[in-house]
């Protein structure tokens, strides 16, 4: 089976938002996206609504016609847009105020009734439970306790790692190697226990090929370094080369 990828357009948003104007439109990079070969379109609608806002969640259920992703926290506010709009798939994630980006996994362990009432609702309403967490077999267990069908495993370390290693056998690399055995094992792990695994975070052409490498994987969600491109080459080509860089399972 190969590997599902689910664009992140959240930065197309905020590109619009830094002058809330009218574009870049969040609906047309989405069919962009669709056109290029994508999988299913993923956003994250933050509390502060600092990109993605409401009415895009919108109007892109009316308009994706692949799969769409919701990543929110686990609170009452975004559970009600949920049930309203019917994504295929909602991504529970932590939230802090003033983080520039998603920082780490979702503690499931730690919030475990919060997470389970969650995952409760959106199973009750059809759509797929898919938690955002650390590489960690403690997170996957819970994961599993509170009836997640999927994990996403975060890559942000791996992705830190790799910043400062010349590939996974040069300088620098033991961190690196350490971070792709973490989430190697706990792809296995979780796919002992029955959930789907995706993983996301910090991916780019650089690095995505070492963790495509992990068969267990069945789904990543990209964003930032695929809109960062696009800029270069356009969304389209942007989407292409990204599902190459997956599909050659080496680093670039
Ligand atoms: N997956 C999750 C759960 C995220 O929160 C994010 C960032 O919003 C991504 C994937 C995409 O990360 P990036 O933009 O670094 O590719």
């Amino acid at each position: 089976m190969s590997v599902r990828l689910n664009i992140n357009i959240d930065h197309v948003a905020t590109v619009r938002q830094a002058r809330r104007a009218p574009e870049p439109s969040v609906i047309g990079a989405a069919m962009a996206c669709e056109q290029a070969g994508a999988d299913g379109i993923t956003v994250h609608l933050r509390g502060d609504r600092r990109h993605i806002q409401d009415n895009d969640i919108r109007l892109l259920r009316d308009s994706v016609t692949t799969y769409l992703n919701l990543e929110m926290a686990a609170t009452e506010e975004m559970l009600d847009i949920a049930r309203q709009a019917r994504p295929d798939a909602v991504t529970l994630v932590a939230e802090r105020p003033n983080e520039i980006t998603t920082e780490g996994g979702l503690d499931v362990k730690s919030n475990k009734d919060a997470v389970s009432k969650a995952v409760d609702a959106l199973r009750e309403t059809g759509m797929l439970a898919s938690l955002f967490i650390d590489p960690d077999p403690a997170q996957i267990e819970v994961a599993h306790q509170v009836g997640a069908q999927q994990v996403e495993l975060c890559t942000a370390a791996y992705a830190e790692a790799m910043l400062g290693a010349r590939g996974l056998h040069g300088e620098g690399a033991v961190r690196a190697n350490q971070e792709l055995r973490r989430l190697r094992e706990a792809a296995e792990l979780a796919a002992q226990y029955g959930l789907l695994v995706a993983a996301g975070h910090g991916l780019t052409y650089r690095n995505v090929g070492g963790v495509a490498a992990i068969e267990q994987i069945v789904e990543f969600n990209i964003g930032h370094n695929i809109v960062a491109r696009a800029i270069f080459v356009g969304l389209e080509n942007a989407v292409k080369e990204m599902r190459a860089a997956i599909a050659s399972k080496k680093l670039a």
